[in-house]
């Protein structure tokens, strides 16, 4: 399931994150790759230890826990804290599967990346190229989301960036483990969740069935989380 949730950030906390990501230095964005992606990662990226880069990743995950629409995709039990990178010219990271586990050596977390994460932090006329290439089992999808917008994916996915030919891509990117652990059990409930939401909305939340399905919602949580 492949998911865009919009304003995740404002353009005014945007513009903000820009002007304070300017102002200090980047590394190669191959310090935090595996393997196998460390030969096709070429772009830049915020220390991931640094003080701007826990700071600002710190914004984004309290703004990510009160998005409703995110949690309700997600069912977040562990989001690991957010990278910062950069595609000038000529950069691009090509296919691969990202890290089934994550480890942060400096808060001791360790999660399975069940989901991935891109939240754009540059509008799509400010570069050519950077689209984030998705492949799932409809095809492959390509994702250029205005600046403040997150697109929320499987980490199993084999995903790719494609190469930056004008100006700079400037994003964000995390990794969330999920309570559900199914990728196919998580959409089930979000799509649950997403009709009761507007059956409350035109019948009210005291209808009985709503209660019913609500609780049905629930108790497919109760049933297939882990915690
Ligand atoms: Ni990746």
């Amino acid at each position: 399931m492949l998911i865009c949730i919009p304003e995740v950030l404002s353009k005014a906390e945007v513009a903000d994150f820009r002007r304070l990501m300017d102002a200090v230095d980047w590394e190669d964005g191959r310090s935090t790759a595996g393997a196998q992606s460390r030969m096709v990662k070429k772009n830049e990226q915020l220390p991931p230890d640094s003080d701007l880069s826990r700071r600002l990743g710190a914004r984004i995950v309290s703004a990510l826990t009160s998005n409703p629409t995110f949690v309700s995709a997600s069912i977040p039990l562990h989001i690991f804290p957010p990278l910062f990178n950069r595609y000038g010219v000529g950069q691009k990271f090509g296919v691969h599967v990202d890290n089934a586990v994550r480890g942060d050596p400096l808060t001791g977390l360790r999660i399975r990346t069940d989901l991935s994460a891109t939240l754009f932090l540059g509008e799509p006329d400010e570069y050519d190229g950077g689209e984030l290439v998705i492949e799932d089992h409809y095809g492959s999808h390509e994702v250029k989301l205005p600046a403040g917008d997150l697109v929320l994916y499987p980490s199993k996915s084999l995903h790719m960036v494609t190469e930056v030919t004008r100006g700079a891509r400037v994003a964000s990117f995390m990794w969330m483990q999920s309570m559900i652990r199914d990728d196919h059990a998580r959409s089930m409930i979000f799509d649950l969740d997403t009709s009761i939401q507007a059956l409350c909305e035109r019948l009210g939340r005291d209808d009985p069935e709503a209660v019913r399905l609500t609780g049905v919602y629930h108790n497919l949580i109760r049933y297939w989380a882990e915690t």
